[in-house]
C-alpha cells in the first residue's frame, strides 16, 4: 500500500517528539498501520532553530498554511496551537483542500471542533483530535468505543498536568509556586502563555470536549465554571497536609436537571482538596487521571502521562494509524463528539 504521507505543522515539544516517534518506530507503524507513516512537508516559525531532529529529509514550508495545498500530503496535523489564528486558518484550509486533519489543540476543538468536523464530513475527510485530552491517555478512544454502551453518568478528574506537576511538587519539596511553574514550562508541559494552564482554561478547554463526548451534548466551553490555582500557597498545601488532604486541580461533568426540571449539564474546573485515600491523591507530577461512570461499566479510570513530548506524540500517531487503516471512512462529525443518546442530544448547560 502507499504511505500515508502527512505535512506537520509546529516543531516544538509535540512536533518534534511526533518527528521522533515516527522515525524510532517506523517498522512497527507501518505493520500495525498497513502501511508507512511518511513525513513529506514541515513548518514552524524559524527554520534556523535547534529542535533536536534532523529535518533535511523533509521539504519546508515557510507559509505553513501552504501545507494543505501540496499533492504530497494526504493528512495535515496541526501542532501550533491557539484556538484561532494560524492554527485555525491551517485546518481549514486542510479540509476544503480534501485533507484529513489530526490535531493536538483543546483550545481550537473547544471553541471551533464541530465547526470543524462538519466541514471534514462535508469534504468526506477524516479528524481527529485524541491528544487533545490527556496527551497519552487515550481517553477519547476510551469513551467513544470502550464506553459506547453505556449512559455516562459523570465524568471527573485531573486534566492538566503543568498544574498536578506544580501542586505534587510543592507538596513533596514545599518549593515555591513560580519555581515550580518555570520547571514545568522548561520540560514542555505548559502551555505557550502558561495562564491557560494555571487559571484552569486548559482543563476546561479539555472537560468541555470530554463532555459533548460523554454526554452527547454541545461543546459549551463557555459555560465551564472554571477556577484555577494560581492563588494557591504553600501554606495552603501544607494546612490541607495536616488535615489528611492534598490539592489538586479537578474538572468534574455531570448531567444534572436545571432549575426547570430540563436536562442540563453541569460543568466545573476547580481546585479541590482530595483526602489521602483516594486514588486522585496518589496522581503526581505530569498525569493525568479521568474517571468516568458509566451505567453499566461502573467506574472506569483512564490514567498516565497527561503533557509531555513523547505520550502526546504517541496520541497523535494512534489517530495518525487509525486514518491509515481506513478506520475514518465515512467519517461522522456527530460521531466524532457525541455518542448520540436519546433526549440528550440537545441538552443544554444547566
Ligand atoms: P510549542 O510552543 O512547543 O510548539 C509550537 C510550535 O508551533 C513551534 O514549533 C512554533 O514555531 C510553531 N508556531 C507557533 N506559532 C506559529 C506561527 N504563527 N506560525 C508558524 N509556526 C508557529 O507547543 P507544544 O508543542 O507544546 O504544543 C503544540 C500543541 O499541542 C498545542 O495546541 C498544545 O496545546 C498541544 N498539546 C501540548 C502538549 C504538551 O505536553 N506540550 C500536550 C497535549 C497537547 P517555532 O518553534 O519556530 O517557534
Ligand atoms: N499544558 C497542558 C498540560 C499540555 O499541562 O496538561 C497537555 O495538554
Amino acid at each position: 500500500k502507499p504511505p500515508l504521507r502527512i505535512a506537520l505543522a509546529g516543531l516544538g515539544t509535540v512536533g518534534a517528539g511526533v518527528i521522533r516517534l515516527v522515525e524510532a518506530n517506523a517498522d512497527l507503524i507501518a505493520r500495525r498501520a498497513g502501511r508507512p507513516i511518511k513525513v513529506s512537508a514541515v513548518s514552524a516559525r524559524d527554520r534556523g532553530k535547534d529542535r533536536g531532529v534532523d529535518l533535511s529529509p523533509y521539504a519546508w514550508e515557510d507559509d505553513m498554511t501552504a501545507m494543505a495545498a501540496r499533492d504530497d500530503v494526504d493528512v495535515v496535523v496541526e501542532l501550533v496551537g491557539g484556538s484561532d489564528g494560524p492554527a485555525l486558518v491551517l485546518a481549514r484550509n486542510a479540509i476544503r483542500h480534501g485533507k484529513a486533519l489530526v490535531t493536538a489543540n483543546k483550545a481550537m476543538i473547544a471553541h471551533h471542533g464541530m465547526a470543524l468536523a462538519k466541514e471534514a464530513e462535508a469534504r468526506g475527510v477524516a479528524m481527529r483530535f485524541e491528544a487533545a485530552v490527556a496527551g497519552g491517555i487515550p481517553v477519547i478512544k476510551g469513551l467513544r468505543e470502550g464506553a459506547a454502551a453505556n449512559r455516562v453518568e459523570r465524568i471527573y478528574g485531573i486534566l492538566n498536568g503543568t498544574c498536578n506537576y506544580i501542586l505534587s511538587t510543592m507538596e513533596d519539596t514545599g518549593r515555591d509556586f513560580s519555581e515550580v511553574l518555570s520547571e514545568a514550562q522548561a520540560k514542555g508541559y505548559a502551555e505557550a502563555d502558561p495562564t491557560f494552564d494555571i487559571e484552569g482554561i486548559d482543563a476546561a478547554h479539555k472537560l468541555s470536549i470530554l463532555s459533548a463526548i460523554a454526554f452527547g451534548a454541545k461543546i459549551d466551553f463557555g459555560s465551564v465554571d472554571t477556577q484555577g490555582i494560581s492563588r494557591i500557597l504553600a501554606a495552603d498545601i501544607a494546612q490541607a497536609d495536616s488535615l489528611g488532604y492534598c490539592i489538586r486541580l479537578i474538572g468534574t461533568a455531570e448531567a444534572d436537571a436545571g432549575p426547570d426540571g430540563a436536562p442540563g449539564l453541569f460543568q466545573r474546573v476547580a481546585p479541590h482538596l482530595v483526602p489521602f485515600d483516594n486514588l486522585l491523591a496518589h496522581v503526581d507530577g505530569p498525569t493525568n487521571a479521568v474517571v468516568v461512570e458509566g451505567n453499566f461499566s461502573g467506574r472506569l479510570l483512564f490514567q498516565g502521562a497527561g503533557a509531555g513530548d513523547g505520550p502526546t506524540a504517541s496520541a497523535v500517531v494512534a489517530d495518525l494509524i487509525d486514518i491509515a487503516r481506513g478506520m475514518d471512512t465515512g467519517f461522522e462529525a456527530d460521531m466524532a463528539f457525541s455518542i448520540p443518546v436519546d433526549g440528550l442530544e440537545d441538552m443544554a448547560p444547566a
